[in-house]
């Protein structure tokens, strides 16, 4: 869905500080977002990712990614992600169908 999509751009803006997708996008302070939907957890080479997040197992499922984006110190106790979370279904439908536009 392009709009969509479209949405998710623009709640990607707070996503910015920390992160890139597309091409070249590289590790900041947060890792690369490229094909994040369905990725293992914490799999970026040469990022370095807080314990908490390398102990969770399993993929970034949709509903393991909205889960995080929701209350990410909920989801990932422990996580070095500071970002309170997005409090609105929403905008969390339209950033991970962004995300998901970047596989
Ligand atoms: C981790 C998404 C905002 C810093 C992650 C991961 C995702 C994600 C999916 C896990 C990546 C993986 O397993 O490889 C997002 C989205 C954001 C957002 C969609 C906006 C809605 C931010 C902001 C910061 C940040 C604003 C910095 C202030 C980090 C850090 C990690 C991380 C440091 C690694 C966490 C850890 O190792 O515990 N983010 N993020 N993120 N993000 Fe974000």
């Amino acid at each position: 869905d392009p709009e969509l999509v479209a949405a998710g751009e623009k709640i990607f803006k707070k996503c910015k500080a920390c992160h890139q997708v597309g091409e070249g996008a590289k590790n900041k302070s947060g890792p690369q977002l490229n094909g994040v939907v369905g990725r293992d957890i914490a799999a970026v080479d040469g990022f370095k990712y807080s314990n908490a997040m390398q102990d969770l197992p399993g993929d970034w499922t949709h509903e393991a990614l909205a889960a995080f984006l929701a209350k990410p110190k909920d989801y990932v106790k422990g996580t070095k992600m500071s970002f309170a979370g997005l409090k609105k279904d929403d905008d969390i439908e339209a950033v991970i169908a962004y995300l998901q536009s970047y596989p």
